[in-house]
């Protein structure tokens, strides 16, 4: 026809299937139905142009990663158990009972020592698309089950896992995309945490968090008014939205109080919209007047801005601030005010400590996993400072969502032995490993890929339950069939298993 649409003139018509005429909701873009609704009745929802077109995209840039990996770059794809036994020091693992009394298996968090096992194997360049499990809450880039862009490489350093890394994504890339250009920025992570209050930045943000804590330290009101001490962790932080007060509400108040009241308890935070007046009669009530002064100056401060300060224990500070940062420029730009710049930010954060402070009997935990290799340079800390000991790890960031993270892995059997005696780790629950390093095992390292998130990313898609066919819901059920759902006698008795109601 004249408008490019084809006219049919039907001449014999066969109903294969006839479908209800009362669906549980229309396929009609702009009446979508609740999305507990939609997840019940999935098949229906993956009707929707949206989500064709997200399932398609997920398609085509696996294929072409799995394309540039096996024929550009000799990779072997290769499919490990995902029965295994407990990964220590990790993610909660869903258990998974046997015939054999009191005998469980763990889903596996993540292929992690298998892929090294493979290295010590002999197949020196690895990937896998693998399912990964973690009995974790759901949250918009999280669900129990998800899967992976898994790879491990022999005798690599970071560096050039980051380039095979960015040469993947490059040529993976869809045109409609817009621009991706490598290599990728390089952030050591107490610069992201100095700059951002995080280890995922959001680097299209335009505003940063600014470092006080010389001004604020020499107010004495401060610690008498408030008994935050001015100890070796003392930290004061500031982020200014320049002119954007005015869309600061009460209620925006009331919510960012009780964030940092539940959420950061060692930080306090003051929040100050800049007027011509009397805008440092709020803070005189805390710091003297020449302090306020000197904030002033420092941060340039003019009518109309907001002020977010947060003072007391440094990582609470800067975490508080990195997530009013982020909240209060999504409301911002809720109402119309543009202000993340356009397009893909990538970063590589490096650096973390290989070590985190826990409450737990030693006191400490891993960061990432125990399998991280130290960083050469502060391998004389490990046994006396190890919170100071850096790991040779990286993680992949963009646009704020953590992608993926890797790191070379301890390749000698002492050094890991060490490392998990550290964490307080029983060394026989991985002697397998142990042994198996013990053999000869090369140097290796690798990373994992978070396809969901990436592919969520790509898709525009503020939720990765948009990019999987079949997503759990947020408590982690799968709202179709219902699923976790009891099981029958005969099965209990088959597994070994009695319940509060038996
Ligand atoms: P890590 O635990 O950092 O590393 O996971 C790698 C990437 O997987 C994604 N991811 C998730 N995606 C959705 N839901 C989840 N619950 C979830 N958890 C993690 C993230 C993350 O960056 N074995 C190591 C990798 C390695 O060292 O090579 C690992 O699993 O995008």
């Amino acid at each position: 026809m004249a408008t490019g649409e084809i006219e049919i003139l039907v001449e014999h018509l066969e109903i294969l299937n006839p479908s209800k005429t009362q669906l549980p909701f229309p396929i009609r873009q702009f009446i979508k139905a609740k999305e507990s609704l939609r997840m019940q009745y999935r098949y229906l929802d993956l009707r929707f142009p949206e989500m064709q077109r997200n399932l398609r995209i997920r398609s085509k840039v696996l294929m072409r990663m799995r394309e540039f990996l096996i024929n550009k770059c000799n990779f072997v794809d290769i499919e490990t158990p995902t029965l295994f036994r407990r990964t220590p020091g990790g993610a909660q693992e869903f258990i998974v009972p046997t015939r054999n009394p009191g005998k469980f298996y763990s889903l596996v968090q993540s292929p992690q020592q298998f892929k090294q096992l493979l290295m010590v194997g002999g197949i020196d360049r690895y990937f896998q698309i693998a399912r990964c499990y973690r009995d974790e809450a759901g949250r918009m880039d999280r669900q129990p089950e998800f899967t992976q862009l898994d790879i491990e490489m022999s005798f690599v350093d970071r560096e050039s896992i980051m380039m095979l890394t960015e040469d993947l994504l490059v040529e993976s890339w869809l045109e409609e995309l817009g621009e991706i250009s490598t290599p990728f920025e390089q952030m050591r992570y107490d610069d992201a945490m100095e700059l951002y209050g995080t280890d995922k930045p959001d680097a299209r943000l335009p505003y940063k968090l600014q470092n006080v804590t010389d001004i604020v330290k020499t107010s004495i009101a401060l610690t008498t008014k408030t008994g935050i001490e001015y100890n070796d962790n003392f930290g004061a932080y500031a982020v200014v939205f320049p002119k954007e007060s005015k869309n600061f509400s009460n209620s925006t108040k009331a919510q960012f109080d009780d964030i940092s009241k539940r959420e950061f308890p060692q930080a306090k935070l003051l929040q100050v919209k800049i007027t011509e007046s009397s805008w440092k009669s709020g803070l005189t009530t805390l710091l003297s007047k020449d302090v306020v002064d000197s904030i002033e100056n420092r941060l340039n401060l003019h009518n109309g801005d907001m002020l977010f300060l947060s003072v007391g224990q440094k990582p609470d500070v800067q975490e508080v601030l990195g997530k009013l940062l982020i909240l209060y420029t999504n409301i911002l730009e809720s109402k119309g005010v543009t202000l993340r710049a356009p397009g893909f930010k990538w970063l590589w954060i490096v650096d973390f400590p290989l070590f985190s402070k826990e409450d737990n009997e030693n006191g400490i935990r891993t960061t990432h996993h125990p399998f991280t290799q130290p960083h050469p340079e502060d391998l004389h800390l490990l046994a006396t400072d190890p919170l100071k000991v850096r790991g040779l790890h990286y993680d992949l960031v963009s646009n704020g969502w953590e992608i993926g993270g890797g790191s070379i892995r301890i390749h000698n059997s002492l050094l890991q032995k060490q490392v998990l005696e550290i964490l307080g780790i029983d060394t026989c629950q991985m002697s397998h490993l142990l042994e198996a390093l013990d053999s000869g095992a090369p140097p290796h390292g690798g990373i994992a890929l978070g396809l969901d998130r990436y592919i969520a990313m790509l898709c525009n898609a503020t939720s990765i339950r948009d990019v999987i066919a079949f997503p759990k819901s947020m408590e982690g059920r799968d709202a179709m069939s219902g699923a976790p759902i009891q099981i029958s006698d005969e099965d209990k008795k088959l597994y070994h298993i009695r319940t509060p109601a038996d």
